[in-house]
């Protein structure tokens, strides 16, 4: 696996665990009240499932799977420059919710989120194509 995936899919795993806390702790606080501010989990859990998980995992696998050049994965710097931007994104639409901070924080956060799927397009565009067949 190139270490660019590596990255992506443990940063994935990571967002997983915490996603996936913090819905159990907004389930429980459902049930069993924990404490007043607990619900301010919930643009972090969605955040972290949706984005760290989901898109960061297919993210991974994608930069390590699609087709090559032989060996070369084509201009690899948009793919690195989509795994910062993205987490950048992701927490800042995280602590935007968690910390109540002010709407321009939440619109950068998304707007890092959309670039960083608009640099990885870049990467990814040119890879994607039918194999060609030998002749027999
Ligand atoms: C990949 C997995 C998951 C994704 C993508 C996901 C996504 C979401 C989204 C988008 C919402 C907001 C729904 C809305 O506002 O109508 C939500 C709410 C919630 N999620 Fe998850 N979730 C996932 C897994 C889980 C798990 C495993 C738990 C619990 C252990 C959980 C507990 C909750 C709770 C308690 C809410 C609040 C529901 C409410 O509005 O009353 N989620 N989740």
């Amino acid at each position: 696996m190139p270490r660019l995936s590596a990255w992506f899919v443990r940063a994935a795993l990571v967002y997983l665990g915490l996603g996936f806390t913090f819905g159990g702790l907004l389930l429980a606080n459902k049930g069993v009240p924990l404490h007043p501010l607990t619900w301010r989990l919930l643009p972090a859990h969605i955040e972290f499932l949706l984005f760290g998980w989901t898109l960061q995992l297919a993210f991974g696998v994608a930069f390590w799977i699609l087709p090559r050049w032989q060996t070369q994965r084509g201009d690899v710097r948009p793919a690195w420059a989509a795994l910062i931007l993205l987490n950048a994104g992701i927490w800042l639409v995280a602590l935007t919710g968690w910390l109540d901070w002010p709407a321009w924080s939440l619109a950068l956060g998304r707007l890092l989120e959309a670039t960083a799927i608009i640099a990885f397009a870049i990467h990814a565009w040119p890879r994607i194509k039918p194999w060609v067949e030998a002749p027999a």
